[in-house]
């Protein structure tokens, strides 16, 4: 199996609908009808929608052992697919609606990642994310939070939410506490909003690496720009394809993006709501982006090297990935 690396999950957002159901249960809460399609499946109408889904179906979240049970459920499920490394956006936002503190959310989070470890060998860290929608005074008090209480596996901060509506210069303050205290940063742009969103975002805001970013390429010298800072495009084909961003694989860019140099990454943003996981997007690749076994595995390196956890960590990840390339090569090669 390849080894796989994942940049951009929401991780309120891979709770599947079983275990939406089974917290709900947990703390006798009833969830809204309308949330189910008659196979069981989440169902939504369009992006805006899917976001209050999200928020409807992350409000079953309520406890620190909630948390460690969302995490280690993803975990476990992605190490089943190849995963050695899963960077997840955690929303103190949607904790702190449902009560939980910000270290309260973490704690939970934490006991999942070092329970994956130790059962599936898959290391998990999370970058803490505020919500565009929820208005930039809210976004301010999280990266202080970030900042004001570090924690060992949170490596990063980035933002989510309705891009459309809310630029990213009004969130400048936001990133550049967050960046001055040492935290690498990501932001979604270019996903529901286009070139000008992406710009925006990279010349207001301390970024290394864009969740989405892909509608840049109704902007080849933004392509281009993006190509020579080296900024990492976190890209999520099913999610694309799922909400509309692009009618087909075969209008995705993200070959033409890869073809003018720009660092590519594959990853599932919110899993069950998308139909996809990690392992299925690499297997999307394969089938409609063309890649080879040799260019998957250089995604995963791409991922790995652009991932924001420790220098050590990383080295062992990406040694993981050579040897795991090397034993592959001798077990194909005739003695
Ligand atoms: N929050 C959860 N999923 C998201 C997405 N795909 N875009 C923006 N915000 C999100
Ligand atoms: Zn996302």
């Amino acid at each position: 199996m390849i080894p796989k690396a994942e940049l951009h999950v929401h991780l309120e957002g891979t709770a599947t609908p079983d275990l939406v159901r089974r917290l709900a249960k947990r703390h006798e809460v009833a969830l809204p009808s309308k949330m189910f399609g008659p196979d069981g499946d989440f169902i939504w109408r369009n992006f805006l929608d899917f976001l209050d889904l999200y928020d409807a179906a992350a409000a079953v979240i309520r406890t620190p052992e909630d948390y460690r049970d969302v995490t280690l459920d993803y975990l476990r499920r992605s190490a089943a697919e190849g995963a050695i490394y899963v960077e997840m956006m955690s929303s103190p936002d949607h904790a702190a609606q449902n009560g939980m503190s910000y270290s309260d959310h973490l704690e939970g989070i934490a006991a999942g990642i070092e329970e994956a470890r130790e059962e599936c060998g898959i290391e998990g860290r999370v970058i803490v994310t505020c919500v565009r929608h929820f208005g930039a005074e809210r976004g301010l008090e999280i990266a202080r939070q970030v900042v004001a209480q570090p924690h060992p596996l949170v490596v990063g901060f980035g933002m989510g939410g309705d891009e459309a509506a809310y630029p990213a210069g009004d969130f400048a303050k936001v990133f550049d506490h967050a960046a001055a205290a040492g935290m690498p940063c990501t932001v979604h742009a270019g996903e529901w909003a286009g070139p000008e969103s992406v710009r925006q975002a990279m010349e207001t805001l301390p970024v290394r690496r864009l969740g989405h970013g892909v509608r840049a390429i109704e902007d080849p010298d933004l392509v281009t720009e993006i190509a020579a800072r080296g900024l990492v495009l976190e890209v999520c084909p099913g999610s694309n394809l799922a909400t509309g961003v692009f009618p087909a694989p075969e209008a995705h860019p993200f070959n033409p993006l890869r073809r003018a140099g720009v660092a590519v990454t594959l990853n599932s943003d919110d899993p069950p709501y998308f139909a996809t996981s990690i392992g299925r997007e690499y297997d999307f690749a394969a089938r409609h982006f063309g890649l080879d076994e040799s260019e998957l595995r250089a995604v995963t390196r791409t991922a790995l090297e652009a991932a924001f956890v420790d220098d050590g960590t990383k080295a062992t990840l990406l040694a993981k990935l050579t040897s795991e390339a090397a034993a592959t090569t001798t077990m194909n090669t005739p003695a």
